[in-house]
C-alpha cells in the first residue's frame, strides 16, 4: 500500500515536474521574443529609459528563470524513479532523468535519441510498442539493464507535449526485489499447504496402490497354486494396474508441479480447468470427510491472463478454508450426517470472468470481514493457521488486476466472490 502510494506520489510529481519544465521555457522563449522586439515611434530618451528598465526586468526574469530551470532539473534528476520523454510516433527516447542510470545502468547519452523498445526483450517489443500507445500502466514487464541482467518494472504512461511535439511521460519503478519477496512468502506458504495436504495425498495414493497389491496377490497366488490365468482376467487385471499407475503417476507429478516455484508470467488461462486441477489435489479429503462438491461452471468460459500455478494456489487456498469453516462448524456429526457442501461455480460477463467459491461452513463474524485478509488474521488455533492463506489470495488476485470479496450466504456458510478482466477473443 505504502509502495503504491509512494509511487503515485512520484508519478504526481514526475508530472508537475514537466508541466513545470514546459511553464518554464515558454516563459523564456516570451523573454527571448520581448528582447528583439522593433522600437516604433517613441522619443529616443524615453525609449532609451524604457529599454533599460525593460532590459533590468529582463535580466531578473531571466535570472528567476535559470534558478528554476536549475531546481526544475535537479528535482527531476532526483526522483527515484526513472524518467523518459519519447516521441509518439517513433518512440525515442527525447529526455530522461539520472534515474536511468542508477536502475539500468545506462548513462543518459546512451538512452537519448535511441528507441525505448531497447529496453524491452526482442520478443516482446512489438507487443510493448502497441501496449505503450494504448495503456496507462503496464505491470510486470521485463526490461534489460546495461550489464544484460533483468528486470521486472511497472510502467506508468501518460500523453504529454513538449515544444513542438506530442510527447509520452513515461515513469518505470522496479519492481523486481518486492517481487522477489513476494514469492518467496508464497513459496512457503504453498510449502505449508503441501505439508497440510499430506494425508490428504496419502489418501489419494492408497487408492491406485491398493489396487496394484490386489492384482500382484492375485497373480502370485495363482503361480503358487499352479493354476492358469485365463487371458480375459490377465487383460482386465494388467488394464487396471496400467491404469492405476497412471493415476499415482499423475498425482505425484501435480504436488510436483503445484510445489514448484511459479515464474511471474501470465498467459492465457482457462479459470474452470485450474479450478478442477486444484480440486483434483484433494477430493479424496473432502470425500472422507463427507464434504459434496457441487459443480456449476459455465462451458466455453473466455480465458483470462495469470499463471496457473498461482492461480491454483487461490483455489486451494480457498478450497481449505471453506473445508475447515465445514469441519468447524459440523466436527464429528457431520462425516454421519453427510451434511457439508462446497459449491464451485464459474461465468461471465462482458467484461470480466466470475469465480464463486461458497461453502456451508461456520460463516464470518461480520466484525471479521474487513480483517480476514489481512496478514495473520486467523482465528484457527496455534499451529492450524498462519493467516497468510487469504492475504496471499488477495495479492495474487490483484497481481492479475483481479478482485476478491466474502459475503455470508443467508443460509449460513461464507461465499467468496473473485473477477478477473476477460482477454478479448481476437488476443493473441
Ligand atoms: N470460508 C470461510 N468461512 C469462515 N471463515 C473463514 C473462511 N475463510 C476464511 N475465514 C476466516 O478468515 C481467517 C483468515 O483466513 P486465512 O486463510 O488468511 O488464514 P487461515 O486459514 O487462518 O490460516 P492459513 O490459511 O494461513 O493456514 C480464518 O482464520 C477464518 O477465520
Ligand atoms: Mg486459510
Amino acid at each position: 500500500m505504502l509502495a503504491q502510494f509512494r509511487e503515485f506520489c512520484q508519478n504526481l510529481s514526475s508530472r508537475l515536474l514537466f508541466s513545470v519544465g514546459l511553464t518554464l521555457q515558454k516563459m523564456g522563449s516570451t523573454i527571448r521574443q520581448k528582447r528583439i522586439e522593433p522600437d516604433t515611434q517613441r522619443d529616443q530618451y524615453q525609449k532609451s529609459v524604457e529599454q533599460t528598465s525593460d532590459q533590468i526586468r529582463i535580466k531578473e526574469l531571466e535570472d528567476r528563470l535559470a534558478g528554476a530551470e536549475k531546481k526544475y532539473d535537479a528535482i527531476f534528476n532526483n526522483i527515484p524513479n526513472p524518467v523518459f520523454v519519447l516521441d509518439i510516433t517513433t518512440l525515442d527516447v527525447l529526455d530522461c532523468n539520472e534515474s536511468v542510470k542508477a536502475v539500468y545502468g545506462y548513462a543518459r547519452d546512451e538512452v537519448i535519441s535511441r528507441p525505448f523498445l531497447n529496453l524491452f526483450f526482442e520478443e516482446e517489443k512489438e507487443y510493448y510498442a502497441f501496449k505503450l500507445r494504448t495503456a496507462s500502466l503496464l505491470h510486470h514487464v521485463r526490461h534489460i539493464t546495461g550489464d544484460n541482467t533483468s528486470l521486472l518494472v511497472n510502467i506508468r504512461i501518460s500523453a504529454s507535449e513538449y515544444p513542438g511535439k506530442k510527447v509520452l511521460l513515461v515513469t518505470t519503478s522496479d519492481e523486481t526485489k518486492r517481487l522477489e519477496q513476494e514469492q518467496q512468502i508464497v513459496q512457503a506458504s504453498k510449502m505449508a499447504t503441501l505439508g497440510e495436504m499430506a494425508t490428504g495425498i496419502a489418501h489419494e495414493l492408497n487408492q491406485p496402490l491398493s489396487v496394484i497389491k490386489t492384482a500382484s496377490n492375485f497373480f502370485m497366488k495363482k503361480i503358487n497354486h499352479q493354476e492358469p490365468i485365463p487371458e480375459e482376467i490377465l487383460l482386465t487385471l494388467s488394464r487396471e494396474i496400467d491404469s492405476h499407475v497412471d493415476r499415482a503417476t499423475r498425482i505425484i507429478n501435480h504436488m510436483r508441479q503445484f510445489g514448484r516455484k511459479s515464474e511471474n508470467t501470465s498467459a492465457k488461462i482457462q479459470v474452470n480447468d485450474i479450478l478442477k486441477s486444484a480440486f483434483e489435489i484433494f477430493s479424496q479429503q473432502l470425500k472422507v470427510r463427507g464434504i459434496d462438491v457441487l459443480w456449476e461452471l459455465e462451458e466455453d468460459i473466455p480465458c483470462v491472463m495469470a499463471d496457473a500455478n498461482r492461480l491454483e494456489q487461490v483455489f486451494i487456498n480457498l478450497l481449505l478454508n471453506a473445508r475447515d469453516a465445514i469441519d468447524e462448524k459440523y466436527n464429528d456429526q457431520r462425516l454421519s450426517k453427510n451434511m457439508g457442501r462446497i459449491t464451485l461455480k464459474t461465468s461471465a460477463d462482458t467484461k470480466n470472468v466470475g469465480i464463486v467459491v461458497s461453502d456451508t461452513g461456520i460463516g464470518i463474524p461480520v466484525d471479521k470481514l474487513n480483517k480476514i485478509f489481512d496478514p495473520f488474521f486467523t482465528t484457527k488455533t496455534v499451529g492450524k493457521g498462519t493467516g497468510l492463506g487469504l492475504s496471499i489470495t488477495y495479492s495474487i488476485v490483484r497481481e492479475y488486476q483481479g478482485n476478491i470479496r466474502a459475503v455470508n450466504n443467508d443460509d449460513g456458510g461464507a461465499t467468496f466472490i473473485i473477477t478477473f478482466p476477460r482477454v478479448p477473443e481476437d488476443s493473441p
